[in-house]
């Protein structure tokens, strides 16, 4: 490691205390349960809404082995507006697997961290050096950016190996003294510094400490790294929602696939067309299916357009499709697709709402 790189890590470290962000719930803790909370929180989601999140899953579920014995449902439905909700399902399994596995204890290290469920090798890295002050390089998106801009490295991230030539760079970045103290503020550094100064696409390099460090700067090529050929190829879907609703019996619901979009949460029936809405009710009631305006829910590799399709049904009648009745006073405290929770809060009858939310068809 060359004299220039270790003051690279000095400089990312002075500039965390008195720059970086401080004070949030997860810092100034060493609790694993807490940073790895935290960490899975914060992979797609940014920190001002894990704030709210964080606290409440922190009051339900205090320790790992209370997240461990709580059910999926209730799991899911706390996570429920978080989204990416394959990262719900893990930190339930992961949670089982530190106490059935490790004894309730957390591992200590990064690579044993690796082997659990949801936890990748940067997010693995993140809480083995705020935790344990491991020497061990994170290497998110928002670090990957930092990295190649200061180092000017010109691979193409979308191929495996470059990937793991700046995984190397990153770990021959790393400090390489009084690593307990060192690690945790140099980790929350590069974070800070991608989330903050050297962001995607204005990047304030007149406050980067790493500047005169700055390939890509002296260049006056910012903007042409991080390099990455493979674009994200998106999609558009239609769905139709049948929203078939009853004051007295609630909502028509069924739970989602165990994969897939919205996997294991509750949601309404999903049609591929409006006709295969119409077949599931009998010819006397489909002439009470109302379409709702037609809503756009962007996820990450797919553009939904949900075409709700509402339909209050007399007491008699059921569609005949998988689905139970929920009543309206629990539908809210399910776990939800988002644009599906909104839906029912504006269909669901004033006397469980407390107020209406917005004139629905079950008016
Ligand atoms: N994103 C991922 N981890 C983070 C952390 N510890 N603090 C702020 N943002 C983050």
């Amino acid at each position: 490691m060359s004299a220039a790189s270790s003051g690279l890590a000095q400089r990312v470290i002075a500039w965390q205390r008195q720059h970086g962000r401080h004070g949030l719930p997860w810092q100034g803790t060493r609790d694993p349960y807490r940073v790895w909370l935290s960490e899975i929180m914060l992979q797609q989601t940014q920190v001002s809404t894990v704030l709210e999140y964080f606290a409440r899953f922190l009051r339900r579920f205090p320790d790992v082995q209370s997240l461990a014995q709580a059910s999926s449902d209730e799991v899911l439905s706390l996570w429920s507006g978080l989204g990416y909700y394959s990262r719900a399902r893990n930190l339930h399994r992961c949670a089982q697997d530190v106490v059935t596995l490790h004894g309730g204890a957390f591992p200590k290290t990064a690579s044993e961290l690796q082997t659990l469920p949801g936890i990748g090798r940067s997010t693995a890295a993140a809480i083995a050096a705020f935790c344990f002050g491991e020497r061990v390089a994170i290497l998110d998106g928002n670090v990957k950016r930092v990295l190649a801009r200061v180092l000017g490295f010109s691979g193409d991230l979308a191929v495996l190996k470059q990937e793991r030539e700046l995984w190397q760079k990153a770990m021959d970045l790393l400090p390489t003294q009084q690593l307990d103290a060192a690690m945790p503020t140099y980790t929350q550094g590069l974070m800070d510094l991608g989330a903050t100064v050297c962001s995607v696409k204005a990047p304030a390099c007149e406050r980067c400490p790493l500047k005169s460090d700055c390939v890509a700067f002296s260049q006056g090529r910012v903007l042409d790294y991080p390099v990455k050929t493979r674009k994200l190829k998106r999609r558009c879907e239609s769905w139709w929602l049948l929203l078939a609703h009853d004051l007295q019996r609630g909502v028509w619901l069924q739970r989602r696939p165990a994969t897939g979009i919205w996997a294991g949460l509750y949601c309404v029936p999903v049609f591929a067309d409006e006709p295969s809405v119409t077949q599931v009710l009998s010819p006397l009631h489909r002439s009470l299916l109302q379409p709702a305006p037609v809503r756009l829910h962007v996820l990450t590799h797919r553009d939904l357009h949900l075409h709700p399709m509402v339909a209050r049904l007399p007491a008699s009648a059921s569609p005949s499709i998988e689905g139970q009745w929920v009543p309206w006073a629990e539908v809210q405290s399910l776990g939800l697709p988002t644009p599906i929770r909104k839906m029912l809060l504006e269909l669901q009858p004033d006397s469980v709402s407390g107020h209406r939310v917005r004139g629905a068809a079950s008016a």
